[in-house]
C-alpha cells in the first residue's frame, strides 16, 4: 500500500527544492554572450552575492560545482609545497583539503569525531605550535552537511588572532551561505566559498568563490594558479573571460531570480526562517529520541546546524528500511547518511526553498515511519514540532 502518488519531495541536503520560478527564469532561448543584457546580469549577480558573503571583497561565478571552488580558493591563492591545515567536523573540509594533494601541497589535519564542532582550543594550540608559519592556509567549513554541524567562525578567528598567526582563513559556505548568519569582513574571512545547489536555490553546476583582501595579496605571488580558475584573468574586463569561455547563460538566468528571491524576503528574513524550521525540525527530533532509537548526531544543542539535521539511529535499527518507507509508501527522499556515518542514520534537509507545510510534511512522514517500522521513538515528535512553530509565530 502507498500513499505516495501525488508531488515527490526532497528532502535531501543538496541539490534542493528548486523554485519554479527560478525554473521559469531558465526556461528561455540563448542569447548574446559577448554584449546586452547578460553582461548586466553578470555585474549584478557578482555585486550581490557580495551582500550574502557579506564581503566588500571580490566575487567569481565558475561553471562548477563546489570542487570547482575548493580548486578554485587553492589554485588562486597558494603554491606547491605549501601546507595547509583541514580543520576536520565531517567530511567536506577533509574532502576540500584532499584537492590539494594532486597540486603538491603539504596537508595536515587537526582531526575531529563527526559528532563536535571543531575544538578552538586545539585549533589555537596547533598555530601557537608552528612557530615558523608554515601553515599558509586554514581550511574550515561553516556547517558540515554529513555531520550537521556548524562551526563557529568567529571564534576560529580569534583562535587564529590570539596565536598571531597569518594564515589565510578559508570558509566552505556551501550548506550555510543564505541559511545562517555570514560576515566574511566583519569576522576576518580571506575567501569563503558556495555553491548553487542548496542556499542558493538552484540546480546544482555553478560555484562560486569571494576573496578578501588577503586572499588577493596571495593571488599575485600563488603558484598554483591556472588558466581556468585564475582570478586575474576574471577581473578583466572582457566579459567572456569572467567564465574563461562561454556563460552558463541559462544558470545565470537562474541565479539572477533566486538572487532576486533572497533579497525580497530580505536576507535576515531567510536566516529567521531557516533558523524557526531547524528549530521546528529539532523539537521533532527530541521528541523522538525519547523512545532511544534515535538521537541527534551533533551532541552540543548549540552546534547543530540550521540546513540540515543529522538523525543518528541509535539503536542499531535498519535505515534502509525507514529511508525506503518515505520514499516509496510517502513520497519523501530523506538525505542518506554518508562518510563514517554511512548507513547509520539518516538527514533532514531544511534549507533553500522550504516552508512549514513542506518541513512538516517530512516530519509527518518520517514519525509515520518510525510508527510504522515499529521503531522506539517518542510518540510527540510532530506535536513538540506544532507547538515549537506555534509557540514562536505568536505576535
Ligand atoms: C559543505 C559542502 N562542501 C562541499 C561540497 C561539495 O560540493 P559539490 O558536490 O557541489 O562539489 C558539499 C556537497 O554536498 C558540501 O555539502
Amino acid at each position: 500500500m502507498t500513499v505516495a502518488n501525488g508531488r515527490d519531495f526532497l528532502a535531501i541536503p543538496g541539490p534542493t527544492v528548486v523554485p519554479e520560478r527560478v525554473l521559469s527564469a531558465m526556461h528561455r532561448p540563448a542569447i548574446d554572450i559577448y554584449s546586452g543584457s547578460l553582461v548586466a546580469t553578470t555585474d549584478s549577480c557578482l555585486a550581490d552575492l557580495k551582500k550574502l558573503f557579506r564581503t566588500a571583497g571580490d566575487t567569481y561565478i565558475y561553471a562548477a560545482n563546489g570542487h570547482g571552488a575548493w580548486e578554485a580558493s587553492l589554485s588562486n591563492t597558494l603554491s606547491r609545497g605549501d601546507r595547509i591545515l583541514v580543520l576536520e567536523s565531517g567530511r567536506f573540509a577533509h574532502n576540500w583539503g584532499e584537492m590539494g594533494v594532486l597540486p603538491g601541497l603539504d596537508i595536515t589535519t587537526l582531526e575531529g569525531d563527526w559528532r563536535h564542532a571543531v575544538d578552538a582550543e586545539r585549533f589555537e594550540q596547533v598555530l601557537r605550535e608552528d612557530r615558523e608559519h608554515k601553515i599558509s592556509a586554514v581550511l574550515v567549513v561553516q556547517i558540515d552537511t554529513a555531520s550537521g554541524v556548524v562551526n563557529d567562525i568567529p571564534r576560529l578567528r580569534a583562535a587564529m588572532d590570539a596565536a598571531g598567526h597569518p594564515a589565510l582563513l578559508m570558509v566552505d559556505c556551501i550548506a550555510s551561505l543564505a541559511t545562517m548568519p555570514f560576515e566574511m569582513d566583519e569576522w576576518g574571512v580571506d575567501l569563503a566559498i558556495t555553491g548553487s545547489q542548496k542556499g542558493l536555490m538552484m540546480p546544482p553546476g555553478l560555484s562560486f568563490v569571494a576573496a578578501g583582501v588577503r586572499a588577493k595579496k596571495a593571488h599575485a605571488s600563488a603558484g598554483l594558479r591556472t588558466r581556468y580558475w585564475d582570478w586575474t584573468m576574471r577581473d578583466g574586463p572582457e566579459h567572456y573571460m569572467k567564465y574563461c569561455g562561454t556563460p552558463p547563460e541559462h544558470m545565470l538566468f537562474g541565479l539572477r531570480c533566486a538572487l532576486d528571491m533572497i533579497l525580497e524576503e530580505g536576507l535576515d528574513a531567510v536566516i529567521r526562517r531557516h533558523e524557526l524550521l531547524a528549530g521546528t525540525v529539532r523539537s521533532a527530533v527530541t521528541g523522538w529520541a525519547e523512545g532511544g532509537a534515535i538521537d541527534f548526531n551533533i551532541i552540543e544543542p548549540a552546534e547543530r546546524a540550521n540546513s540540515v539535521t543529522t538523525v543518528a539511529a541509535t539503536g542499531g535499527q535498519d535505515c534502509a528500511r525507514l529511508l525506503a518507507f518515505c520514499e516509496n509508501q510517502c513520497g519523501v527522499k530523506l538525505g542518506i547518511t554518508i562518510g563514517d556515518l554511512y548507513g547509520k542514520g539518516f538527514r533532514i534537509a531544511h534549507m533553500g526553498h522550504v516552508n512549514a507545510p513542506m518541513l512538516l510534511g517530512v516530519l509527518g512522514v518520517v514519525e509515520a515511519g518510525l510508527q510504522a517500522l515499529d521503531w522506539p521513538h517518542g510518540p510527540g515528535g510532530v506535536q513538540a514540532a506544532v507547538n515549537y512553530l506555534g509557540e514562536h509565530l505568536a505576535d
